[in-house]
């Protein structure tokens, strides 16, 4: 298989540092890389190496969390990990129609665009103009801002769809936000609500208790990786200690 122009393509050193690139187009500064002659990936085999100011890189078609990795990031995000449950628990598969609010950075907006593929839909709500901006040149760079419908618009003020699979609220008042999710849920329907703070969980359990929801509960979702040495294997000096907290609540009938 080889690398078509206008084709997303991700540069891996030996170290494991990523960029995501898009073939075919000109000479371009890319940051932490330095001057890349995108034309020059266009015919190049995926799997095999090229060198970029004097380091050697892997291209290889960019993985899901390749996109989420290697996004301008404008916001916090939401994590591989966290957004891997997220899918899961919310049950989110091809076809479905998902609700998310903010985009920020489209970190999420990455794993369900890619997960409802091909049929489905997902509609971000973001309140600010300038973040929806950045956001849509990310799904543009990863080449997923046609499955995305994008509302500058603040989902405390009301969802206008109806019917949907699964909302998700990534901001900071979310409690704020549970009864437009509960009327625009599909029966069976999931919400989900990514909180970084305790305060801010106990508030949206507190006000999903007040709806026709079951099923609530939340989760921390804790990772680390280990390392393999030569005179053993443990875990990484380095982890990640907290991102968010995920409350998850399924709609039923009033
Ligand atoms: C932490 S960021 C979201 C990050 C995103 N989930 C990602 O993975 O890249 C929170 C975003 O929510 C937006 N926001 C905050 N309140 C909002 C509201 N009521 N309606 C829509 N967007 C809102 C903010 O402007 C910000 O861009």
């Amino acid at each position: 298989m080889k690398v078509k122009s206008g084709e997303s393509v991700v540069l891996i050193d030996s170290k494991g540092k990523k960029r995501t690139v898009m073939a075919g187009d000109k000479v371009k500064k890319i940051r932490h890389l330095g001057f890349v002659d995108l034309q020059e990936l266009v015919g190049k085999p995926y799997g095999s190496r090229i060198q970029i100011e004097s380091r050697t890189h892997w291209i290889l078609p960019p993985s899901i969390v390749d996109e989420i990795e290697t996004i301008r990031r404008r916001t916090q995000i939401i994590l591989p990990k966290d957004a891997a449950l997220i899918c899961i628990y919310c049950g989110i598969r091809s076809g479905y129609s998902v609700l998310e609010a903010g985009i920020g950075s489209g970190a999420l907006t990455i794993a369900l665009a890619n997960q409802v593929a091909p049929n489905g839909t997902v509609i971000s709500y973001e309140k600010r103009g300038d973040i929806l901006e950045s956001a849509k040149s990310n799904l543009e760079r990863v080449s997923l801002e046609k499955r995305v419908s994008m509302n500058l618009k603040d989902v405390t003020e009301g969802i206008s769809e109806r019917d949907l699979d699964a909302v998700i609220l990534d901001i900071p008042n979310p409690c704020d936000a549970v009864k437009n999710a509960w009327e625009s849920l599909k029966i069976g329907g999931y919400l989900c609500a990514y909180t970084p703070l305790v305060s801010q969980l106990e508030d949206v359990v507190k006000k999903m208790r007040k709806y026709p929801f079951i099923e609530i509960r939340s989760l921390e979702n804790l990772q680390r990786e280990m390392v393999v040495g030569e005179r053993g294997t443990r875990p990484n000096f380095h982890m990640l200690g907290h991102t968010g907290y995920l409350t998850f609540g399924r709609k039923v009938k009033e």
